[in-house]
């Protein structure tokens, strides 16, 4: 190898790696893009897109201890139900998950209560388990019906409220488009309203009704996910 650079005249030139990509991009040069200049979010919007993220993160970080629960009591009492909870466990930790990565991306605080949220939702979980199957599954459609409500409301607002940045195109022209990261934060939370849903018609479909008392388990739980989700968007 030695005796291979010693035979190279020292008179002979190399293009460099800096040389060579220089050359490259003066061949390939990129096509003039639009220059798309997004508005910024008035102030009140950016408080409610913080807000959003907060409460849904809070919301789903409790679905995920809910489920923990059910999954801890069912598999041993109901072992034929384990893995349909697993099912949509591993859903609520996937949604947990997202929106973990959306609160780093936006740099929003979580709710200073995260503990009393894990504790309480492993306990509700847990707790209507250990009465009956059908008692958790009523837990489940009371649960479900206030976050899949929650997620429209959130829905109408972005909606009605976030429709109109104005960008300036390469042309000076003004035109009305919708950011990225309000589309795929829209996009998202119409995905998790779905997947609510759908665990609301699997606990219908595996007796929830039939829990004793049906009425008041629901209307408890969902009075409390009330109170949570108002609790969670400011604390
Ligand atoms: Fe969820
Ligand atoms: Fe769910």
């Amino acid at each position: 190898m030695s005796s291979v650079i010693k035979s190279i005249p020292k008179s002979a030139k190399f293009s460099t790696l800096s040389q060579l990509r220089q050359q490259v991009q003066e061949v390939i040069k990129p096509l003039p893009q639009p220059e798309y200049k997004f508005g910024s979010f008035s102030k009140e919007q950016n408080a409610f897109l913080d807000r959003v993220i907060r409460v849904d993160q809070a919301g789903e970080l409790g679905a995920d201890y809910i489920y923990a629960g059910q999954h801890f009591v069912l598999s041993r009492t109901e072992p034929q139900l384990k893995s349909l909870i697993q099912h949509m466990w591993d859903q609520e930790i996937y949604h947990r998950s997202t929106f973990n990565q959306l609160q780093a991306q936006r740099r929003v605080r979580p709710s200073l209560l995260t503990p009393i949220w894990k504790i309480g939702a492993f306990t509700m979980g847990a707790a209507t388990a250990l009465i009956s199957k059908e008692a958790a599954m009523a837990c489940t459609v009371a649960v479900e019906t206030v976050i899949g409500g929650h997620y429209n409301d959130q829905l109408r607002i972005l909606e009605n409220k976030f429709n109109d940045i104005k960008v300036t195109n390469s042309n000076q022209e003004q035109v009305k488009i919708l950011s990225n990261e309000l589309q795929t934060l829209k996009d998202t939370i119409k995905t998790f309203r779905d997947d609510e849903l759908e665990h609301l018609d699997t606990a219908i479909e595996h007796d929830a009704e039939s829990a004793v008392p049906y009425w008041l388990i629901t209307e408890i739980i969902k009075l409390t996910c009330r109170v949570a989700i108002f609790t969670a968007e400011r604390v």
